[in-house]
């Protein structure tokens, strides 16, 4: 899949960044096809390049020292990652790994700073990005600190709803996730995970499978998690 400019005016990178520039980045990119399973980047990795997701999804994850994984969230097409090393130039903080064929294009550090010094435009949009993510994240911190097992749950589910994980279908959205996977996003052990979905299926706001899940009420979890 080629990267093209009218694909490169449409992203948050790029937004308000004059053609010519979105001309000049088309060349700054370079398109990498990974298969499901594939890793883009360990933790611990040097990191000189971030990565724009052109299609399919990827995980960002981390293990702890008794090598459970921990996923922070799953990206999708537009979104990119891989930004804090560029900018900060210290070790990948996560892992990251293609979910399903996936195409992402990278954009290497030379070629981030000779866009950079001629359209500022574009660090104060990777500023906005890190913005955003630190606000969910200050979310996040506030939902795993105070929330019960319900509320952490209903959390893991929304964040994934909005990030469009999975699959539209008329009823909701199908996500492809395991109860142990949803359990580690929320914070929460595998039993309590599988205990709040079966509450949250009986009063109709999910259908739980064993390795997929599919949001019915994305409203109904909302009114879960701020306790209405
Ligand atoms: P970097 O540290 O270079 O490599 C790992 C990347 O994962 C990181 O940059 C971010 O792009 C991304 N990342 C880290 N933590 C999160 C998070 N909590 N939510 C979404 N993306 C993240």
């Amino acid at each position: 899949m080629k990267l093209d400019v009218s694909y490169l005016s449409r992203t948050p990178l790029f937004e308000g960044v004059p053609p010519e520039g979105h001309e000049i980045a088309e060349q700054a990119f370079r398109t990498l096809s990974l298969r499901p399973g594939q890793a883009v980047f360990e933790a611990g990795d040097p990191g000189h390049a971030l990565y724009l997701i052109r299609s399919g999804k990827v995980k960002i994850s981390h293990r702890n020292l008794d090598g459970r994984e921990k996923v922070l969230a799953y990206l999708n097409p537009d979104e990119i990652f891989g930004e804090m090393s560029l900018v900060d130039d210290e070790p990948r903080s996560a892992t990251a790994t293609a979910v399903e064929d996936t195409v992402i294009h990278a954009l290497y550090l030379e070629e981030y700073w000779g866009l950079v010094r001629r359209f500022p435009q574009v660090a104060h949009n990777l500023a906005r990005i890190i913005a955003r993510r630190l606000r969910e994240m200050n979310h996040e911190v506030e939902v795993l600190t105070f929330e019960e097992a319900r509320g952490k749950v209903a959390y893991a589910l929304l964040k994934l709803y909005r990030h469009r994980y999975g699959e539209s279908t008329p009823r909701g959205r199908r996500m492809p996730l395991t109860h142990r996977e949803l359990a580690d996003l929320a914070g929460t052990s595998r039993e309590t995970a599988t205990r709040v979905l079966g509450q949250f299926q009986e009063i109709g706001l999910i259908v739980s499978g064993s390795r997929v899940l599919e949001v019915l009420d994305p409203a109904g979890l909302e009114n879960v998690l701020y306790d209405l």
